[in-house]
């Protein structure tokens, strides 16, 4: 195991709150070298039985993006981002946990963006399945469980409001405060 001193685990820590979700990018195109070098760190990322289910679909083509972010209104930050990434999970490899496989492997694509200085927002895709596999021509066994839209940050949002760790933290059984 590699020692990490006290001062990097306040850095490690602090990197993880850092990240924030972001919705706009600059025009400053993502070279697909770090694109490859986060997927490639994905691999990393737990998965049931290390069965692995995921695919990763990088999107730069400028209609394919802007079908997928008019999908519902809340995918639009993908229209003006240099690119996006469609993380789906084949069901038959994993049926019991390809969701939570694919949403480790989407959390491990945003952390090492944000490790490159990249922004990416999480958008939702799970009442959108069919539509979506039609534009990507994904086969039915492979459900797109999440998209980012991935980019240069172009704004710094304030931290979203966090529940209180007393409110969501027990001790050995429900109700039982841990705090
Ligand atoms: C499953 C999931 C679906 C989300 N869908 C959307 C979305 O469709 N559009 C969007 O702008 N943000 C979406 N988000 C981002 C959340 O709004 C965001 O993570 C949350 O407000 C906390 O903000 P933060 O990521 O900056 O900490 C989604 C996040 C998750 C995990």
């Amino acid at each position: 195991m590699v020692e990490k001193s006290a001062c990097l685990q306040e850095e490690l820590l602090k990197f993880l709150l850092t990240r924030r979700s972001i919705r706009r990018f600059k025009a400053e195109p993502v070279p697909i070298e770090l694109v490859k070098k986060v997927l490639d760190i994905a691999r990393y990322a737990p998965s049931a039985g290390n069965r692995q289910p995921w695919i990763y679909i990088v999107v730069t083509d400028p209609e394919i993006k802007k079908k997928l972010a008019s999908i519902h209104r809340w995918a639009y930050p993908l229209e003006d981002a240099p690119l996006g990434i469609v993380i789906a999970c084949d069901k038959n490899i994993s049926p019991d946990s390809y969701h939570v496989d694919c949403a480790n492997a989407t959390m491990y694509i945003m952390l090492a963006l944000h490790a490159l200085g990249l922004g990416s927002v999480w958008l939702q895709t799970l009442r959108n399945v069919e539509e979506i596999q039609r534009v990507l021509n994904l086969p039915s066994n492979f459900v797109p469980i999440a998209m980012l839209a991935v980019g240069y940050p172009a704004e710094s949002p304030a931290p979203r409001p966090r529940k209180e760790l007393k409110e969501i933290t027990y001790l050995n059984t429900y109700g039982n405060p841990l705090l």
